[in-house]
Order: structure tokens, then C-alpha cells, then sequence
């Protein structure tokens, strides 16, 4: 049987009928440029993040940007982040000509440990911009206590639905980036994110720069860009937004059948390593990351059957090319090292079936010779 990494048609059928009034909705008005239904989903995903002000934009990526402008990171300046995360993290500290500086990773969350912050900052470190990886928030305590006074912008592409002791990611630090990229807990129809803030003073100036820097029609104080979230993006994520947590639980409930079942097959005695949902973490499995040792023979092995897998991430950060002049060198974060050869995402998304993951478990089985 072939299992897919990720299905979404099976979160659409049941939407289907809505999602498509919905976009008519839109269409009819005509309005596509902000207006009322980027208005509405802002306060919606505001009230269902617990942060006083959302402001929707064009992507995640966006979001980082936009956040990292409105501190006004620019020539000069640090931000800390963790060598291992989706590119975005990075990319956009070099567009704004700053520098990010790598920091290695904690080996069982993933996540950006405090110490690294206290290792890596400087007099120039202007902010430090912890992810809550595959979905699991990282000790923002710690994080936050390290960073003192340094703004902490939290990357929770991954990770809508996760909170700290109770408290949801997205508000803890002074700003909080989101993803609407299809594949994420809350996906949308396209590109699409949203930055989360408590500080209104930042919120308006995160809608002037989503909009060219303009304060009033063609007055522009600073220099911004286009990066607005499309009506349609909203509407169609206001649908969704309702069941989110329910697919988030549905997430939760797969990893912990996962649990069981390598354990039955006998896989849990280092063969296989499961991704730790940590106490007061809120890990909502956006990825379901196991550990082995030969990984690129398990993932070709997994390919040949049809069973969906994938390597967040094969390089990490301060080893990418394009960051070459920032002076990374193999070994010198090897927490983050060892895990981009040994990671491997496994189908966890919430409508996956029970046979599924049996499939999934047994193929590793037989590939580790317990089959
Ligand atoms: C950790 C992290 N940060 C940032 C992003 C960027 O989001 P987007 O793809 O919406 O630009 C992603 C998305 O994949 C991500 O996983």
C-alpha cells in the first residue's frame, strides 16, 4: 500500500462545498485587496492565538521580513537563530544586509537552546529569532530569560496550535512569524502568513510596511514593500480556522499511535528514535521527525514502496553556500550536524489512517530486519 508524506484532498472533500461559497463570496465582491475579510481573519486569528493584533501578509517569509524590518535589523547588526530550520529563517536576516549568526541546536527538541544565546551575543546582536521546530515550541522561558532585553521574534511558521505552559506560540515574544503554506497546521490555497504582536504601536507600523512604508494614500515615512495577504487567502483560511485544533489533535493522536506501534514492533531499542512531545511544549506534529542511523538507505528504501518521506533539513544553515562568507565551517555545530543526516519526516498529517500507519511502521521494521 502506498502512503503519501502529506494528502491534502482528504482535508479539502469534506470542506469542499464551504470552501467554494466561500471563494464566490469573495469573487462577488469583487474586493481582493485587504479589506473585510483580511480584516476578519486578522481578529479571528488574533482571538484564536490569544495576541492582541494579527496582521495578515504574503507568506511566511513575509512575515519574518516585515517583523525584522519594523526592529529595523539593517547593516551591521546580529540576529541569533538555529543553523537548523527551513531556509527562510536565515534568508531573510542577509536581505535586510545583516548578519545571521548559526547557532547549534538543543539534540532532543531541536530548538534553539538558551545557552547558545548567551554563547553567540554581542554588542551588535540585535535580535534573536527562536523556531518552534516541526511543530513544538521551544523553552521559551529560557529563551527569553537569555535574551533579556533583546526583541525575540518567534518563528512559528510551523507551529500554530503549539503553546509554552499554556501560553500559545506566536505571543510570547515580542513578535511571532506565521506560514499559511499549504502543508502547514492552518494551509491556505497559495502563499499566505501573518505576523502576531501584543504591541499595537508595532502592529501599525508592521501595516504601513506591508504596504510600502505608507502611512496615509502616497505618504510613505519609510521604505516598505508588498506584503499583503490576498482576500481570497482569507477567506478561504477563516474557514479553515475553526478546525484547526481538531487537526492539530488529530496530529497528536497519530504520534502517539506511532509510539505504540514501533514499540510492538520492537523498533524502540535505538533502531528507531521518535520525536519527543515535551512536557508543557504543546508539540503539535506539523512534521513527525524520527532519527535513524541510515537514514538515506531507510528513505530510498521507503520511496521504493510508496511510502512518503522527507529530510527536514540535509544541510544545515551555516553550511549553505550562499552563506559561505559568514565563515561556517563543518564541525562547528555538530548537535545540528549529526541531525541533518539522521532526520526523517514520516506521514503524520490528521486524516491518516490506522492501516496507514501500520504500513509505515512495518516497512521500517522490515528494513531493519524485525519485519
Ligand atoms: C520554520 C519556517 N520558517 C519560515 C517559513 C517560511 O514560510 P513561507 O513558506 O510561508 O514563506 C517556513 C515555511 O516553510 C518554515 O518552516
Amino acid at each position: 500500500m502506498a502512503v503519501p508524506l502529506l494528502d491534502l484532498t482528504r482535508q479539502y472533500a469534506p470542506l469542499r462545498d464551504t470552501i467554494r461559497e466561500t471563494i464566490d463570496r469573495v469573487c462577488d465582491s469583487q474586493r481582493f485587496i485587504l479589506g473585510p475579510e483580511v480584516e476578519a481573519f486578522e481578529k479571528e486569528a488574533a482571538a484564536a492565538l490569544g495576541v492582541a493584533e494579527a496582521v495578515g501578509v504574503s507568506s511566511g517569509t513575509d512575515a519574518l521580513l516585515v517583523a525584522l524590518m519594523a526592529l529595523g535589523v539593517g547593516p551591521g547588526d546580529e540576529v541569533i537563530l538555529p543553523t537548523f530550520t527551513f531556509f527562510a529563517t536565515a534568508g531573510v536576516v542577509a536581505r535586510l544586509g545583516a548578519r545571521p549568526v548559526f547557532a547549534d541546536i538543543d539534540p532532543v527538541d531541536f530548538c534553539l537552546p538558551a545557552s547558545e544565546i548567551e554563547r553567540l551575543r554581542t554588542s551588535r546582536t540585535k535580535a534573536v529569532i527562536p523556531v518552534h521546530l516541526f511543530g513544538q515550541s521551544a523553552d521559551m522561558a529560557a529563551v527569553l530569560e537569555a535574551a533579556g532585553e533583546l526583541p525575540v521574534l518567534e518563528d512559528a511558521a510551523q507551529a500554530w496550535g503549539a503553546a509554552f505552559d499554556g501560553q500559545p506560540v506566536g505571543g510570547m515574544g515580542i513578535m511571532g512569524a506565521f506560514s499559511f503554506f499549504p502543508s502547514k497546521n492552518l494551509g491556505g490555497f497559495g502563499d499566505g502568513g501573518l505576523v502576531t504582536t501584543n504591541d499595537t504601536g508595532l502592529a501599525r507600523r508592521l501595516r504601513e510596511l506591508r504596504m510600502h512604508g505608507q502611512s496615509g494614500t502616497y505618504h510613505h515615512p519609510t521604505v516598505g514593500g508588498n506584503f499583503r495577504l490576498d482576500a481570497l487567502q482569507a477567506a478561504v483560511l477563516r474557514t479553515k480556522l475553526p478546525h484547526v485544533a481538531a487537526w492539530v489533535d488529530a496530529r497528536r493522536r497519530n504520534a502517539a499511535r506511532y509510539r505504540e506501534l514501533f514499540g510492538a514492533a520492537g523498533l524502540l531499542d535505538g533502531t528507531v528514535r521518535l520525536p519527543e512531545a515535551l512536557e508543557g511544549r504543546g508539540h503539535t506534529f506539523n512534521q513527525y521527525v524520527i532519527r535513524v542511523e541510515r537514514r538515506d538507505a531507510l528513505r530510498e528504501y521507503l520511496l521504493e514502496r510508496g511510502i512518503g518521506c522527507a529530510v527536514y533539513y540535509p544541510l544545515p544553515l551555516h553550511l549553505q553556500p550562499c552563506f559561505a562568507d559568514f565563515g561556517g565551517t563543518a564541525g562547528d555545530l555538530p548537535v545540528a550536524e549529526t541531525a541533518c543526516g539522521e532526520v526523517l519526516a514520516i506521514p503524520v498529517f490528521p486524516e491518516l489512517e490506522d492501516a496507514e500507519q501500520e504500513e509505515v511502521v512495518a516497512a521500517i521494521a522490515a528494513f531493519s530486519g524485525r519485519g
